[in-house]
């Protein structure tokens, strides 16, 4: 039920990758065969065989839930949160067998690396991957290290690797003395990586770089280079190599991307008073216009802690912004872009897969494991280590 009092659903777009949820399409998602039989989405009984399932696992099994999930999902996380918490989270269970992850494939693969070898991961779609991870393979990240090494840049270079990234990537960032970063504490990690070296190496989301080193530490726009892994070199010359503070990878989050800075006016315009959220994954002209930043956590955190009669335009995904319309139907919450911001790969976790999922394991099938080699295992941790010990994490930029 949606908060119709002061939400209005954006209108669907006509890009059927964004209307997953109410038409499939087979032509840009891959689709992974589950074995056996998922049930129907249609199926009237699917709620009662997920409570029926979740009994029957009892404290066996825990259920983490990012806050883009479906409503139809989240209802079963035993905890939901950003993908800071979540991580955290997963970590601070040792006891439960299976960890049922609703999110993305990052980030169960993190909470593979952080729980012990007797716990077992479960995805439940497989094709739940992220856009933005896909932008940087490990292939490419260990060419452009190449150019720090010969330039002589490397000793003095701290890679700064964002979240949502393959377990790979998170591996060379422990090698080579870095740490992992969410969106709730990107800026206390950038402080750490000058206090080790004098220049970060970001990656793969340039804006959440870009955001946190100019808005946050003070940095200019100078300071940052973009390096694009499709050009000889990056793209950059030695000269940009050497004077850059930050040097960014080419990488962006799909959904956040949309946002702009037009939308920000029009919302301005149409609502008096209206405060700007939005999140860090928004690209920099974007948030400089915005009243408040931060992670999802933050998000859901200042819509509580928001005055009654307030008015809220909210730029990030669509599940989370009509929860909160519908958590606070005495503020005016509004969605910031004018058509329908799902992310299609979060949306791919449904009823269906998480029924057919738990069913499997109360069954004692283990489906759509997912396991980190041990070798890549061990440096990630040690970067996802250094993020966990970051003094101070979890809060969150509000402009003057
Ligand atoms: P947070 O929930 O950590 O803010 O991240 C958002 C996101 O894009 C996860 O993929
Ligand atoms: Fe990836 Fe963006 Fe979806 Fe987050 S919202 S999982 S960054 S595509």
């Amino acid at each position: 039920m949606t908060n119709t009092a002061t939400f209005t659903e954006p209108q669907p777009t006509p890009l059927a990758l964004l209307l997953l949820g109410q038409t499939a399409d087979p032509a840009t998602e891959k689709g992974v065969a589950c074995p056996g039989a998922l049930p129907v989405a249609s199926d009237p009984t699917l709620v009662e065989r997920a409570r029926r399932a979740r009994a029957a696992l009892g404290d066996r099994a825990y259920i983490l839930g990012h806050h883009y999930q479906r409503d139809e999902v989240i209802q079963f996380a035993d905890v939901t949160g950003d993908s800071f918490k979540l991580a955290q989270m997963a970590a601070a269970n040792p006891t439960a067998e299976y960890i049922v992850f609703c999110g993305v494939h990052f980030m169960a693969e993190s909470a593979d690396i952080l729980t012990s070898d007797s716990q077992q991961v479960v995805l439940p779609d497989l094709a739940a991957g992220c856009s933005m991870a896909d932008m940087a393979e490990i292939g490419q990240v260990e060419d452009a290290w190449d150019r720090f090494v010969e330039l002589g840049l490397d000793e003095g270079t701290i890679p700064v690797t964002y979240m949502n990234s393959t377990a790979a990537i998170k591996a060379f960032t422990g090698r080579n003395g870095g740490t992992i970063c969410t969106s709730s504490n990107a800026r206390q990690s950038l402080e750490w990586a000058f206090e080790q070296g004098e220049r970060v190496f970001f990656l793969p989301d340039q804006h959440l770089g870009r955001n946190t080193a100019v808005l946050e530490l003070g940095l200019s726009l100078d300071d940052c280079v973009l390096f694009d892994p499709h050009k000889p070199g990056g793209g950059l010359t030695d000269e940009q190599f050497r004077a850059a503070k930050v040097v960014l990878w080419r990488g962006h989050c799909s959904v956040h991307g949309r946002f702009s800075e037009a939308v920000v006016d029009e919302a301005r315009e149409r609502i008096p008073g209206v405060n700007i959220l939005v999140h860090p994954e928004c690209r920099h002209e974007v948030v400089k216009k915005a009243d408040y930043v931060g992670s999802t956590e933050y998000i859901i955190r200042r819509l509580d802690a928001a005055e009654p009669g307030s008015a809220w335009a909210i730029g990030t995904e669509l599940n989370l912004v009509r929860r909160l319309a519908n958590a606070h139907p005495d503020k005016q919450v509004t969605f910031l872009d004018r058509s329908v911001c799902y992310c299609s790969t979060m949306n791919r976790i449904d009823l269906p897969h998480l029924v057919w999922a738990l069913e499997n394991l109360a069954a004692g099938n283990v489906v759509n494991r997912i396991v980190v080699d041990v070798d890549t295992e061990r440096w990630a941790r040690v970067a996802l280590d250094r993020m966990l010990a970051l003094p101070g994490v979890g809060a969150a930029r509000t402009p003057d």
